[in-house]
């Protein structure tokens, strides 16, 4: 518990009071690699000099003014996201449970469209996916952890397939209005959707009728090495959503709609007040612009290689599944739960993750620098070989 916040996130009693990069400070002075970008959001890294000026900048002409009326930063991040992605439309909202729950209304809407006796309700979804923290995207999540009974009944017209396993994709049958998949699960343990499968269950989901829709809320905005990871995977997807790193920490999530879903929404079908504001929008801008420099993508790419192959030629005994894409990485640790590597990094001045209790999980700023990540990588060696590893 840290003062008066309700503890259910057991945060750890580190205070940060600044960053720069991918390095962060507590309020004794004590300086941390950051291979946690909170929670793959902070893109550009701490302080970034071009996303600062914007949100300074923005904020002094003008930080909301609700969805009646159109902000000049929301028509322009709308454009520029929409090119970038290729998609035909946006609903914005304001984090990645939100930019679900947008593409699961979404779904249910084009079912009914289809059939009206309401019979294609069904949203399938992947085991051990993960889609956020409301009721709808809990439901929609393939993992039974996240499905304790004191929160019941949960809404109904949800079911898994298994990822990369054929015979699923049989079950697609017109009960179906959309198919959801993660193209790199992240909280279900950073596992990599089979590209042929991916393209082989969208087709079978379009054959059945439904949406494809890829939840890009910890994938998308360059994390994996493409801007969309659904893109290099070959998943051609009607939905996109986005969250996470979208705005570079300013709270923001997105559903992009395109083809058969474009124009499924219709004016009071989804709303949110604070959604698209024009200080999240200007946040976006910039992300877009970074993101977008030659070689920028590349480097997220060859800096995911660099972490994974630096931990996998360690060749520590204890330490398997080096995994991921981009800079979205992980690695089974047998000798000691994931949760006691992570304590004990963070007391000796490195942030990561874990996504499962025995996957140690990292997703350093986009921007971290080669030393970033080999002191990073020194300060997680030393721990994983304190264990006997
Ligand atoms: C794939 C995926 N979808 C949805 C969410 C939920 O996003 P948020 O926490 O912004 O609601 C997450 C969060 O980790 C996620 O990884």
């Amino acid at each position: 518990m840290a003062g008066n916040i309700v503890n259910n996130y057991g945060s750890f009693p580190v205070v940060f009071v600044s960053g720069k990069g991918a390095t962060l400070t507590d309020r004794d002075g004590k300086e941390y690699i950051d291979f946690v970008a909170g929670i793959g959001v902070n893109c550009l890294g701490h302080g970034h000099p071009a996303l600062v000026k914007a949100v300074r900048e923005q904020a002094a002409k003008q930080i909301h003014i609700s969805n009646y009326y159109n902000s000049d930063k929301g028509l322009a991040f709308s454009e520029a996201l929409l090119k970038r992605t290729g998609m035909d439309r946006v609903y914005f909202g304001n984090s990645g449970a939100e930019a679900n729950e947008a593409a699961i209304k979404l779904a249910r809407k084009y079912g009914r469209q289809k059939d009206e006796t309401g019979k294609r309700c069904v949203i399938v979804t992947l085991d051990k996916s993960f889609h956020g923290r409301t009721l709808a995207t809990l439901a929609a999540t393939g993992q039974d952890a996240f499905h304790p009974p004191w929160f019941a009944p949960y809404p109904a017209g949800f079911r898994t397939i298994a990822p990369n396993d054929y015979a699923g994709l049989d079950t697609l049958d017109n009960t179906v209005c959309a198919l959801m998949v993660e193209c790199v699960q992240g909280e279900g343990g950073v596992n990599l959707l089979d590209g042929a499968w991916a393209q082989a269950a969208a087709q079978a989901a379009r054959k059945a009728g439904a949406l494809v829709i890829a939840d890009e809320v910890q994938t998308g905005v360059g994390r994996t090495g493409a801007f969309l990871a659904c893109d290099a995977l070959g998943l051609e997807s009607d939905v996109v959503t986005l969250a996470k790193g979208i705005a570079g920490g300013i709270p923001m999530g997105a559903c992009l709609f395109r083809g058969p879903a474009r124009e499924v929404f219709a004016a009071g079908d989804h709303q949110s007040t604070f959604a698209g504001n024009p200080l999240a929008c200007a946040a976006g801008l910039v992300v877009l612009e970074e993101l977008g420099r030659p070689g920028f993508l590349e480097r997220v790419a060859r800096a995911g290689e660099q972490l994974r192959g630096g931990i996998a030629g360690w060749n520590l005994p204890g330490v398997s599944g080096v995994r991921g894409k981009g800079l979205m990485c992980a690695f089974d640790f047998a000798p000691a739960p994931a949760g006691v590597v992570q304590k004990e990094c963070l007391d000796a001045g490195l942030c990561v993750t874990t996504a499962g209790k025995n996957v140690v999980r990292m997703l350093p700023p986009l921007v971290i620098s080669d030393g970033e990540i080999q002191r990073g990588m020194g300060i997680l060696k030393t721990i994983l070989e304190k264990h006997g590893a």
